[in-house]
């Protein structure tokens, strides 16, 4: 049989890490998917830059224009990242007749509901196994392995730049920016790190996982967004002292009013195992109604764990390539017309329980008078733990964990805790999860 032709746009680390894999493995990968897969031509910004790849017999251009309009690629692989011009790239490729691989969760979060309808049209795939957690691949697992399952939740370190920074400040009492740059330096970060630090990237992740996994539209908008950018060292310590870790987690939750859709940092039980995946390592962690806590642990970034997710999915492509577009896999994991509205939750109405931290004045009832306002607003107390007088200062760090509450009533309480003429400055609060 002839090879399947494919065209990469983008030769940097996710681009160029698919020509290697390809290249390295090319034997397996042909005995896998039936065929040959030839990279054909390959977009590039800049012709003259030096590549982590070998483009030997790969037609380079400047202008990823020609490869998505080339009558001879069947397969476009889109690695460039981000929403322009990759989201015209993608839609002009798809109206070109061509099937889609991308590794670009943005492009996904933000418009995959408008490129599968287009795919739909055509009968074409978008494959984006890449897109989430890199090279664990959690959009299979959803989509197929878990097929039989209600998913009730799933919680998932998605972000490896920030897993990777919390743990240093936990292992390492390191400051921020400067694991940061490292985490920069060693190409985890995103081109604008902002995005990995405030949670941008967690939330395009968890966007598409949740879509898997509930059967429901791509809402980027409707996800709580919080980074770990407010999170000391003090704060890694004190959890520690109490015997959890901070992860920025996004949490999909299936409730009876409605999706709860978060990324924030989370205290985690020390004992989970999930609590003990650091550096840029990533890990899901799904519950489903059937198989019980599944946990799919990998590296979430870098060059060739991201294109073993991307060459998978070319894999896949070049299996179905002839089957009947209607007994493919659908690309939401619901079939299209099944996809349902089920409301998603505004974050005062979410449940959980919190960490909180305030500086209290070293003086009789002062805590008597913060657990009062708590019992008034239903809330309990699960520990305290009270810190020396840090030198200079002249309140006393507090910390207490409550058990779960609703949002709204935690920030009636803490309104009125902040009022109290004993406590300084604004209450730090952090969710807590026990993933149980
Ligand atoms: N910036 C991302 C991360 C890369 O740190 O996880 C992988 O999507």
């Amino acid at each position: 049989m002839n090879p399947v032709k494919i065209g990469i746009l983008g030769l940097g680390t996710v681009g160029g890490g698919t020509v290697n894999v390809l290249r390295r493995n090319a034997d397996e990968i042909t005995r896998r998917a039936g065929r040959e897969i030839q990279v054909c031509r390959a977009s590039t910004r800049d012709l003259t830059r030096s590549r982590i790849c070998d483009t030997t017999g790969i037609a380079l251009t400047d202008d990823p224009y020609e490869i998505v309009s080339d009558p001879d690629i069947q397969i476009v692989v889109e690695t460039i990242g981000g929403e322009t011009p990759a989201r015209d790239l993608v839609m002009k490729a798809l109206a070109n007749g061509k099937h889609v691989v991308t590794a670009n969760k943005m492009l996904i979060a933000l418009h995959g509901n408008e490129i599968f309808a287009a795919a739909r049209e055509r009968g074409l795939m978008v494959a984006f196994e890449a897109a989430v957690a890199g090279g664990i691949p959690i959009i299979k697992t959803i989509r197929e392995g878990l097929a039989g399952n209600k998913v009730e939740w799933l919680a998932g370190i998605i972000n490896g730049t920030s897993n990777f920074i919390l743990t240093e400040m936990w292992e390492k009492g390191r400051d921020f920016a400067d694991v940061l740059q490292e985490a920069q330096r060693l190409g985890y970060a995103e081109a604008d790190p902002t995005f990995d630090i405030e949670g941008v990237d967690a939330a395009h992740k968890l966007t598409i996982l949740a879509s898997i996994a509930f059967g429901i539209p791509l809402q980027f908008g409707k996800v709580y967004i919080e980074g770990i950018t407010g999170i000391t060292a003090a704060d890694v310590k004190y959890a520690e002292a109490l015997g959890y870790r901070i992860k920025l987690l996004g949490i999909a939750r299936r409730t009876p009013k409605g999706i709860e859709l978060r990324v924030h940092p989370t205290l985690i039980p020390a004992r989970r195992l999930i609590a003990n995946v650091n550096g840029v390592m990533n890990a899901v962690l799904i519950k489903g109604d059937a198989v019980g806590p599944t946990l799919h642990y990998g590296a979430g970034a870098g060059a060739e764990p991201t294109a073993s997710a991307v060459v998978a999915d070319i894999v896949d492509v070049v299996r179905t390539l002839t089957s009947d577009p209607e007994n493919r896999v659908p690309h939401l994991a619901f079939q299209p017309a099944a996809i349902s509205e089920i409301p998603i939750l505004p974050i005062e109405a979410i449940e959980t329980a919190y960490y909180l931290r305030l500086s209290a004045e070293d003086k009789p009832g002062v805590l008597a008078d913060v657990t009062r306002i708590l019992a008034a607003h239903h809330i309990s107390i699960e520990a305290v733990l009270q810190k020396e007088m840090p030198e200079g200062e002249s309140h006393l760090p507090v910390i207490m964990l409550t058990q779960k509450v609703t949002e709204r009533e935690l920030n009636a309480a803490v309104r009125e805790i902040e009022a109290l003429p004993t406590i300084k400055g604004a209450v730090k609060r952090i969710r807590l999860e026990t993933l149980g």
